[in-house]
């Protein structure tokens, strides 16, 4: 019997390499996003990876009930067995606080939250009935907040408190949660801009060297997904900031005002 991964935001970065990731273990995918091209492409990537697994691609939009609803339906009519839901779709909305608006903090919140929570809806029944698995993707920025980052900051505190909940909810019905915080990982981010458009030429904010190779992060996203561990923080960089932010905030506020 094939046991399926359902992945949001499959169609570049962290995504898309999980996707890849999965694919190696004989897992069968499903794969939402909205860019259809993209999707295709990393469907054939997984088909020649492993060619005995099953890849199903949905143009996908996290912001709509009907879209999710539509894949729940597939799930439904090919009694497709979920293990694993992957509720990684995101962006980051950029700016000084002042010089943004109460739409660009609505908008952030529609996908990096509310999106989170739709899929977690329309799919928690597949996981209960498997006693499968759910992975939440956050950010380091669960836990800084950021100067010039403050929309994000907060969608990803958001998942972060989420998660926490969660976790004891549905462990009860024997489904594990695990929330997955990256520090800098390569993929299109940084390149998005704040009404979610991918722009390619844009300049990447972040130094090159500090950025870490998307295949080695979503490995250890899935080790730590499938051994149901209850968070994972990647990035040597990322597990410091977190560090610092636990038992020494002051440090942060010096580095955050010499900014
Ligand atoms: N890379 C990092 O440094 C980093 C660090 C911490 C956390 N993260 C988190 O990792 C997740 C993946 O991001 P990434 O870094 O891999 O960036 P990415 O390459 O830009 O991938 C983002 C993915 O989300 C999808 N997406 C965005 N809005 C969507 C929507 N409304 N409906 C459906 N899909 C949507 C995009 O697909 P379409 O545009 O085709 O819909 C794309 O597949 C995000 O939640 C991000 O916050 C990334």
């Amino acid at each position: 019997m094939k046991e399926y991964v359902l992945i949001t935001g499959a169609s570049s970065g962290i995504g898309a390499h999980l996707a890849m990731t999965f694919a190696e273990s004989s897992y069968s995918l499903l794969l939402l996003a909205r860019r259809e091209n993209l999707l295709q492409e990393v469907k054939e990537k997984c088909l020649k990876i492993n060619s005995k697994i099953s890849v199903e691609t949905f143009c996908a939009d996290v912001r709509k009930d009907e879209d999710l609803k539509k894949v729940d339906n597939f799930i439904h009519k090919n009694d497709l067995t979920l293990k694993i839901v992957i509720a990684n779709a995101g962006f980051g909305v950029m700016g000084k606080a002042e010089k943004l608006t109460l739409d660009d903090y609505k908008n952030q919140f529609d996908t990096n939250v509310f999106g989170l929570l739709r899929t977690f809806y329309i799919f928690k029944d597949h996981l209960k009935k498997s006693k499968g698995h759910l992975a939440l993707m956050g950010s380091i920025s669960s836990y800084l907040g950021t100067p010039t980052l403050t929309p994000y900051c907060m969608s990803k505190f958001a998942v972060r408190a989420f998660a926490e909940g969660i976790f004891f909810e549905m462990k009860s019905f024997g489904v594990k949660c695990t929330l997955i915080c990256p520090g800098l990982v390569e993929s299109q981010i940084r390149f998005v801009n704040n009404k979610g458009q991918y722009n390619p030429t844009a300049k990447d904010p972040a130094p090159k060297w500090i950025i870490v190779d998307t295949k080695s992060a979503t490995a250890k996203m899935k080790k730590a997904i499938l051994k149901g561990k209850k968070e994972i923080i990647i990035t040597g960089h990322g597990k410091l900031m977190v560090f610092f932010q636990r038992h020494f905030p002051k440090l942060l506020d010096i580095f955050y005002s010499l900014r």
